[in-house]
């Protein structure tokens, strides 16, 4: 299939841990496209990531929630995006547990004030040349037994608020290929590590955790599994299906780096006591097995073979590198983690952004 070319590509979400890495990647790799990154700057976004993107030519921001109809379709209107790259949700499952309805308003209905607002606008042009790229999550599979892997005819099985709001928004995504011929593409990946992520996920709690020398939670016994994907790995897997993806299709996007958690905290307490000089078990004395997570998915495993067979992608970094490379950019970026931890980030979008209001 040839490439695709778009002129301007709309990101939303492009402010938080994933968006941030694609936002800068395509600001760099596409510089005579504009890159329009909207985002409402929830807890979960900040613009301290984007910090070298900031003040390039083909990169602008928009500070608007999804939900909000009127200034999405502003923005359809003023910045005319051919691509829209959908990734601005509420992510965490242990959040949702405790505030569902936050994530349906955001994940379900705003996906589809979006895919309406590109329809009204995408419409009379019959949709030629424009693309909805839906990102994904592989906990829309629901969770499996010791064996087997997620493949893109897996049925849809969410067991959390946070997979269930996920799966409502593809399934509106299928929706509105099948009703209206909208030309989509939907990719379904796995769990992401790498800089930038916000410490209340596993593997940046857990590194921000031994670097203050707190306890690290382990949920239940620890031996529920997930499959890590460095997040530069996801970008290049997204840019790819976006430019060269069949519309109405999905794909499913892994690591081939299935872990228990247990093993992943083993790991990081090793690698950071090697890096900083303690005896072998310093880190690892600092795990406490907590309270299990309500209705916690046991295992995911995905199987890549049609995105990498059919469109030549597949992961670039090992599990134990990336790992090592995540714990040397929080290492070295303490103060991007101090911001995040005391809330001193939310600044930056009032310097960046208010000075001249003010
Ligand atoms: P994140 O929580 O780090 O970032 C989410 C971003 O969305 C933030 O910048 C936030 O400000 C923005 N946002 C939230 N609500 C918004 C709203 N109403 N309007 C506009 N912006 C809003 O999330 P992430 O880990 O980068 O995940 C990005 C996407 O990738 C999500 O859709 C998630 O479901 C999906 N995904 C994540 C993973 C993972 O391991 N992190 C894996 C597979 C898929
Ligand atoms: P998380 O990073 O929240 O991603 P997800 O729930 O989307 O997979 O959690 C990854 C795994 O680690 C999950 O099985 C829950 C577990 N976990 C802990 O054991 N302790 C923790 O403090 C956190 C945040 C997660």
């Amino acid at each position: 299939m040839k490439k695709r070319e778009f002129r301007s590509i709309l990101i939303t979400g492009g402010a938080g841990f994933i968006g941030s890495h694609l936002v800068r990647h395509m600001v760099q790799k596409y510089s005579q496209s504009k890159i329009i990154n909207l985002d409402k700057l929830t807890y979960a976004g900040n613009l301290e990531n984007l910090r070298d993107v900031e003040g390039k030519d083909n990169y602008i921001f928009e500070r608007v929630c999804i939900t909000d109809e009127k200034e999405v379709e502003r923005v359809f209107q003023q910045h005319d995006p051919d691509l829209v790259i959908h990734l601005a949700a509420e992510s965490h499952v242990d959040r949702s547990i405790v505030s569902p309805l936050e994530f349906v308003h955001t994940n379900t209905v705003g996906t589809a004030n979006l895919l309406n607002q590109a329809k009204r606008h995408w419409q009379e042009s019959d949709f030629a040349g424009k693309l909805f790229y839906q990102v994904s999550t592989d906990e829309v599979y629901g969770s499996l037994g010791p064996s087997g892997f997620f493949t893109e005819e897996t049925r849809y099985d969410p067991r959390s608020p946070y997979s269930a709001s996920k799966a409502g928004a593809d399934h509106l995504v299928r929706a509105y290929f099948h009703t209206f011929h909208m030309p989509v593409v939907i990719s379904n990946c796995s769990n992401n590590y790498g800089p930038f992520q916000f410490p209340e996920k596993l593997i940046p709690l857990i590194i921000n955790n031994i670097r203050n020398q707190n306890e690290l939670p382990v949920y239940g016994d620890g031996s529920n599994v997930r499959d890590w994907l460095h997040v530069t790995d996801h970008v290049k897997a997204i840019d790819l299906a976006a430019h060269m993806g069949i519309p109405g299709e999905t794909y499913n996007v892994g690591g081939n780096n299935e872990y228990k958690n247990l093993t992943i905290v083993h790991t990081l307490c090793d690698l950071i006591d090697a890096k900083v000089g303690n005896a072998p078990g310093t880190s690892r004395s600092l795990i406490k097995f907590v309270k299990d997570r309500l209705g916690h998915d046991h295992r995911y495993a995905i199987d890549s073979t049609k995105i990498t067979q059919g469109l030549g992608w597949s992961p670039a970094i090992k599990l134990k590198e990336g790992l090592s490379l995540t714990i040397n950019w929080y290492f070295e970026n303490s103060t991007w983690l101090e911001n995040v931890t005391s809330g001193a980030y939310k600044d930056y979008y009032n310097k960046m952004y208010r000075t001249v209001e003010n």
